[in-house]
């Protein structure tokens, strides 16, 4: 008799669509696990934390929150934020709490174009389209350093600072990160994202840091972007891109185009990774809490479902993943898509959908 595997996975599906599309995931994974012939199982643990607990008990998750998360093995999270809660302590409270209290410096975005999915790129087709944003997680923009004042001199008087940090050390985990990815994928090739010509200090930074990095990679092909000129490449020659490198800010704003563009933002999946291992990896769609399609039934699963992927790759079930990223891709080539994809198909028939294509 063979031993059952069985994963601690802690699910936060926090707000709005985060519930509809972590019990979306959920389901897909517990079939996964029920087919598996007892190969392995999932124990979830599901926290309320998120805006309502935050109505309650005046904080998004408990203060010893991380602590209790720590014995996870991953973290499955739906997104965070709702019109009763000011947006940057929803997230300060819960995702960004989670992310650099975990060290979760890399998180990894694909731009995947599925078959189905009319993608509003003249140029887009699954079979030669596919490229990932790596963002830096854990300082830059985000780093949270900064202050108001000054509120005492009066209406329109205050001042505010907020400072992008920096290190040489966090620059050159993620370009390296990047680059380890890229010898994996078929076409070899990095392209790093900066302003460096606006932002002397930190990004020029990073553009030095790349530089020496790339001198460790001479098989992979490397490219240095402005985010201006990045953003446009999206659109126009995004045949060229394989692995997008790029800050906090900066990656936060590519990946949600990237995924316009591959058809809607819920379709992105994406990792918030720990590499070393030392705490647990978060797994969440791109998108937020969609208030303004939450509770309706209609939300994407897909992006959901794709970050599980993610997450059964992570506790090395690989083969597992593949079958549930083929699955996807049956289920949309099938024309089974929600409305914000063209379709008519509710989250629960697409969940359903994929289930049966497993
Ligand atoms: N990771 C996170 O938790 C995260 C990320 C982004 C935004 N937010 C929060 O989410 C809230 C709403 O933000 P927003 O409106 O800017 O971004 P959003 O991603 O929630 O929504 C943007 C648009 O995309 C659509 N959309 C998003 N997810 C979808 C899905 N699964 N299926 C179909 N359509 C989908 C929405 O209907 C909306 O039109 C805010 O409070 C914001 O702070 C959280």
């Amino acid at each position: 008799m063979t031993s059952q595997r069985r994963f601690r996975i802690a699910a936060i599906p926090a707000d709005g669509v985060g519930a509809e599309v972590v019990a979306a995931g959920r389901t897909v994974l517990d079939a996964l696990a029920a087919a598996s012939g007892g190969a392995f199982a999932f124990d979830w643990t599901e926290f309320p934390w998120g805006s309502d607990y935050y109505a309650e008990h005046g904080v998004m998750m408990p203060d010893d929150g991380l602590a209790t998360l720590q014995d996870f093995e991953a973290i499955y999270f739906g997104a965070v934020g709702w019109p009763t809660v000011p947006d940057h302590i929803s997230l300060w409270g819960l995702r960004l709490r989670i992310c650099q209290g975990f060290d979760q410096w890399a998180n990894v975005r694909p731009v995947h174009f599925l078959p189905g999915v009319v993608s509003p790129l003249r140029k887009a087709d699954d079979t030669e389209l596919d490229w990932v944003v790596v963002r830096e997680n854990s300082e830059g923009e985000y780093a949270g350093l900064g202050g108001r004042n000054l509120s005492a001199r009066g209406a329109g008087g205050e001042v505010a600072v907020q400072s992008a940090l920096f290190t040489e050390v966090g620059c050159e985990r993620i370009i390296r990160f990047a680059f380890e990815l890229a010898r994996t994928r078929a076409r070899k090739k990095v392209s790093s994202v900066t302003k460096s010509n606006a932002q002397q200090y930190g990004m020029v930074l990073w553009d030095d840091t790349f530089r020496r990095v790339a001198s460790d990679y001479p098989d992979v092909e490397t490219e240095s972007v402005l985010v201006d000129a990045m953003s446009a490449k999206f659109v126009l020659h995004p045949e060229d891109l394989s692995v997008v490198v790029a800050s906090n800010l900066n990656a936060d704003i590519l990946s949600d185009l990237g995924s316009a563009l591959a058809g809607s933002l819920g379709l992105a999946a994406s990792a918030n990774l720990n590499p070393e291992r030392r705490y647990p990896s978060m797994f969440e769609p791109v998108h937020g809490s969609a208030p303004d399609i939450a509770g309706r039934g209609v939300c994407n699963p897909i992006g959901a479902v794709g970050s599980a992927a993610f997450m059964l790759d992570h506790l090395g079930l690989h083969d597992e993943a593949a079958r549930l990223g083929k699955a996807i891709e049956a289920t949309t080539g099938a024309g089974v898509m929600t409305p914000d994809v063209g379709g008519t198909a509710t989250t629960a028939d697409v969940t359903q959908a994929i289930i049966d294509h497993l």
